[in-house]
């Protein structure tokens, strides 16, 4: 069994991106600015959105983290947005989901420039990326698929079964399963809360991508042995005995998966470090494309 590890191989993607700001940076240029807004006290949003500032600066590029409280009115928030589209040194904007109630999500995502929607919500970025269009990829999708790339996973002809039809992993993920590239080129089922015979599906399955937020949900008697298991859930779980009170669980009850897995993700280090990675991938390649 492989373990593929979110630490080793999103090193290897921020290694690259790292050169790549240093030959910048030598060459007289500016860094790469990714502005992240977080809208209230969410402790897992806090920890992500910390981890994606902190991990700016381990790549050399600037970040600016912008708060606001809870009860901020949505046209404050949309203004800023419309600020930062307008700021020609800010070359990526994410808003971290989700938002309190009264504010409305997709208009927020709307509202961001798609030149500079490094998270690849944006329906003109999703609709590219439905055509097979160069786009922002959402983080969580493009870090699977860097990670397959990075642990050579051939995918050619498989099947791959993913669980959940969020817009941010299981749709996006399902697309570029089933796109024809070098990672991404299988049949694909995308299951969900509704689909009948869920486990008969999934042992059908030589990839599983699994991203439904039910943690120890992909038991071994719904996985194919040799079968690559991808787990995409970061569940807190009340835990007294853990320093923190909870501890992190993915979507598969990993011991029994790893027995007869040909390879899996950890939780935690897999999938989260591997969202960093295509989310600064995407923030360099903004950069890139921006006239400044
Ligand atoms: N909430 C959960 N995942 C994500 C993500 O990838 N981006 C943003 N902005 N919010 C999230």
């Amino acid at each position: 069994m492989i373990l593929l590890d979110g630490r080793i191989a999103s090193a290897a993607v921020k290694a690259t991106i790292q050169e790549q700001t240093a030959l910048l940076v030598k060459n007289g240029k500016r860094r790469p600015h990714l502005a992240a807004i977080l809208v209230g006290h969410n402790g897992a949003s806090e920890t992500y959105v910390a981890s994606k500032v902190k991990n700016c600066e381990e790549v050399g590029f600037l970040s600016t983290l912008i708060r606001f409280e809870n009860d901020i009115a949505e046209k404050t928030l949309l203004e800023k947005i419309e600020e930062l589209n307008n700021d020609a040194l800010i070359d990526g904007i994410l808003v971290q989901l989700p938002l309190p109630k009264h504010i409305r999500e997709a208009k927020v995502i709307e509202t961001i420039s798609p030149a500079k929607d490094v998270d690849g919500f944006h329906p003109i970025n999703a609709g590219k990326l439905v055509q097979g269009l160069p786009s922002f990829i959402p983080a969580t999708p493009y870090g699977i698929m860097l990670m397959l790339e990075h642990y050579n996973i051939y995918t050619k002809g498989k099947h791959a079964v993913v669980i959940g039809r969020s817009n941010i992993v299981g749709r996006p993920m399902s697309i570029l399963l089933s796109s024809n590239l070098p990672y991404g080129n299988c049949t694909v089922t995308l299951c969900h809360s509704h689909t009948p015979n869920l486990a008969e599906i999934c042992r059908q399955a030589d990839i599983i991508v699994a991203a439904l937020g039910r943690p120890g949900f992909v038991k071994a008697d719904m996985v194919k042995p040799e079968a690559v298991v991808i787990d995409v859930g970061i569940t807190r779980v009340d835990d007294p005995t853990a320093k923190k009170g909870f501890r992190i669980k993915g979507d598969v009850a990993f011991d029994e998966v790893a027995s007869i897995a040909s390879a899996i993700t950890p939780v935690p280090g897999g999938v989260g470090l591997m969202t960093i990675a295509g989310l600064l991938k995407n923030t360099m390649q903004a950069y890139i494309s921006s006239k400044w």
